[in-house]
């Protein structure tokens, strides 16, 4: 796929609202361009000017970029602490001002002050140090979103040691295959977290990814609800039993700028789950710089992002980069519609929230719910609203606009990636347009490019692969264990020296960059991406499944659903009872989130000569469109037709 079309064409034209322009840190197009041609134009020179007054440093760099095309170095020779960035600097000016205002489910709220988190990363930093943990090692944290979560990422963070938080909704296999690929000492959670008013009792998860060899040696359980769990004695600890005597001094270890700061495994198109690190200083860098111009950060804001740490969203935009600019930030455990749908617009009007940060797919299913929803609370606080994860429908986006935002509030839409580290592309809100799904303009030092398979530029409206020419601080380093991956994937894809981000888009004459999905094998469902791979297997590894086939069908609240094609072993019987089974056997092994929506038994799969599925065919299939395009390479004609009956029998 060379050339994408795009068939969308949203002409509307939203300029930021006058009383946002006055007050915004960048007031003008031409101030955003002017400074956006300088970091291109100077790298080295922006960077370093960032680095040096957004950051605070325990030894300044020599080198600010040291490249080997998209395998660049920043800030050589610079030494520095994470933690020290997001707290103790803090601790002078502002050591009194609330850092975290964290809401459980229940409906208990604590407030937590740049001071007392201080103390309590120090506090688990010395209980971590006490179990043996030291820079270099591997901690693996698995936790509701609570403070403690917050707290168990910078306590590693203090002490050198890469975190690598799994989300909770993730099963005992997918938690298993991250501990081992990580060969995490450490693994912290939690007893249980709260989820639509029940008790998820993550715990016995724990235990059984943790059945068998494991690296893991030790288990820290935070008490989160109070009910029974099991404790293996030598390998668990209770956080209350370790954590309260520790000292409240903990001297943070001072790393290189280039150091590894955390380790996030996402989804590839092919093979297992992808460790993506990132490092220190450069990673820090940019998300503290786009989360203060793109969220317009003021010292007063009260920010909520709602993504869950378990996503890089939740480790750029609810830990990192607000924490580093001294923003007080909201935290939410659990879910939207708990008691009711009106909770996300309770905690805007109880907390004053004035950035709000959500997700496209979660825009939609409130919109569902109706305006009489929002319509009850005092929404006025919110001054600015984003979103981030898949392209955004015109639709969801002026609903947004009108009933969240009053056509008061500008609309970041943000793209990024867990590879980028921080936002790429979103419009500076007091300077860019904006326009109902489109992501506008890239960041200060950012340089994307359309291009097509070979490389070259594409024109303006000319649908293509999205890539960056030029390296950026907070870009991945490499994939855990597997740096020809790395190469592989994001640098060799596309010749010339340019990022690939799998993803497709196009530039309109505006110069207004417009996201077309992701152009690989992986689904995008309620913003999350999935590799189709990792479902293929899970089907397949059950023992009535011979071959599987997923793809992604069009969903109005998800953005894409989850739709397998199975062929099954001679003697089993296709029917209402193993599709259940299938079902709980993908949640089993992934997660709840892989859960699939549809799952289709047909007699064969549609193949090429050389024996590749011909996904194509089944897209269409699933979206019940017409299939278009070639079929010339189709090993087996038939089997299509096979298919398209036993499909028609489901709709029947
Ligand atoms: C993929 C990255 C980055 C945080 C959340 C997801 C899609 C992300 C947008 C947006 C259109 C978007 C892309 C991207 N995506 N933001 N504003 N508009 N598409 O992180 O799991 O690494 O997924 O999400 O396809 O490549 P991720």
């Amino acid at each position: 796929m060379t050339h994408i079309t795009s068939i969308l064409q949203e002409i509307r034209s939203f300029p930021p609202p006058t009383a946002f322009q006055s007050q915004a840190h960048i007031k003008s197009v031409e101030e955003y361009e002017a400074l956006w041609e300088h970091a291109k134009a100077h790298p080295d020179l922006f960077w370093a000017e960032q680095a040096a007054s957004v950051l605070t440093w325990d030894r300044p760099w020599q080198e600010t970029l040291l490249n080997k095309g998209m395998e660049s170095q920043w800030f050589v020779g610079g030494q520095l602490n994470a933690s020290v960035n997001c707290l103790d600097r803090h601790l002078d000016t502002q050591g009194d001002k609330v850092a975290l205002i964290a809401e459980g489910e229940p409906g208990e709220v604590r407030e937590l002050t740049y001071r007392q988190l201080h103390r309590e990363v120090c506090k688990v930093a010395n209980a971590l140090q006490s179990l043996g943990i030291q820079k270099g090692d591997v901690v693996s944290i698995y936790m509701p979103m609570v403070p403690e979560l917050v707290i168990a990422v910078l306590a590693c963070a203090r002490l050198g040691v890469m975190h690598s938080v799994v989300f909770a909704g993730f099963s005992a296999e997918a938690l298993r295959n991250r501990n081992e690929d990580a060969k995490a000492k450490l693994l912290i959670t939690a007893d249980g977290l709260y989820r639509r008013g029940a008790i998820v009792p993550l715990k016995e998860t724990v235990d059984q990814s943790l059945r068998g060899v494991s690296s893991v040696k030790n288990v820290l359980v935070y008490r989160r609800t109070g009910a029974p769990i099991a404790m293996e004695p030598g390998r668990d600890l209770w956080w209350h039993d370790l954590v309260p005597s520790q000292s409240e001094v903990c001297v943070p270890v001072s790393v290189e700028s280039e150091h590894p700061l955390f380790l996030l495994y996402t989804s590839g198109s092919t093979g297992k789950p992808k460790g993506i690190v990132h490092t220190t200083a450069g990673y820090l860098l940019g998300t503290a710089l786009t989360h203060r111009y793109i969220f317009d950060l003021k010292p007063t804001d009260r920010y909520w992002c709602t993504a869950d740490v378990g996503w890089i969203t939740g480790h750029s935009y609810v830990i990192y980069g607000p924490l580093c600019n001294g923003t007080t930030v909201v935290l939410y455990e659990g879910a939207p519609n708990f008691p009711d749908w009106g909770r996300f617009w309770k905690i805007i009007e109880k907390h004053g929230v004035t950035q709000f940060y959500t997700a496209p797919t979660a825009i939609r299913s409130l919109m569902q719910q109706g305006d009489a929803w929002p319509a009850q609370y005092d929404l006025s606080s919110l001054r600015l609203l984003g979103t981030v994860g898949e392209p955004i429908n015109p639709k969801a986006w002026l609903w947004f606009h009108e009933k969240i935002g009053k056509t008061r509030c500008p609309i970041v839409d943000t793209w990024w990636q867990t590879e980028t580290g921080a936002i790429m592309i979103a419009p500076l809100p007091g300077a860019i347009s904006t326009k109902p799904g489109c992501a506008t303009r890239p960041f200060f030092g950012i340089v994307p490019d359309i291009v097509d398979r070979q490389g070259h530029s594409l024109g303006d409206n000319e649908g293509g692969l999205l890539v960056i020419r030029q390296p950026w601080p907070s870009m991945l380093r490499t994939i855990h264990g597997d740096h020809e991956r790395f190469l592989d994937q994001y640098c060799k894809v596309i010749p010339g020296e340019v990022y690939f981000t799998g993803d497709g888009a196009r530039r309109d004459s505006d110069g207004d960059y417009w996201i077309l999905g992701r152009v690989d094998d992986v689904l995008n469902v309620a913003g999350h991406r999935l590799s189709t791979m990792e479902i293929e297997s899970a089907l397949v590894s059950h023992p009535s499944v011979a071959e599987a086939a997923v793809v992604g069908k069009p969903d109005e609240v998800r953005g894409e659903a989850i739709c397998c094609f199975v062929t099954l072993k001679g003697d089993a019987i296709p029917g209402e009872e193993l599709l259940k089974e299938l079902k709980i056997h993908v949640v089993d092994q992934i997660g709840a989130l892989a859960r699939p929506e549809e799952i289709r038994f047909v007699q064969a799969l549609p193949k090429t000569r050389s024996g590749k599925i011909m996904r194509r065919l089944l897209r269409d299939l699933a979206a019940g469109r017409q299939i278009t395009g070639d079929v010339s390479t189709l090993e087996d004609l038939a089997t299509l037709d096979t298919i398209r009956a036993a499909s028609a029998e489901d709709d029947m």
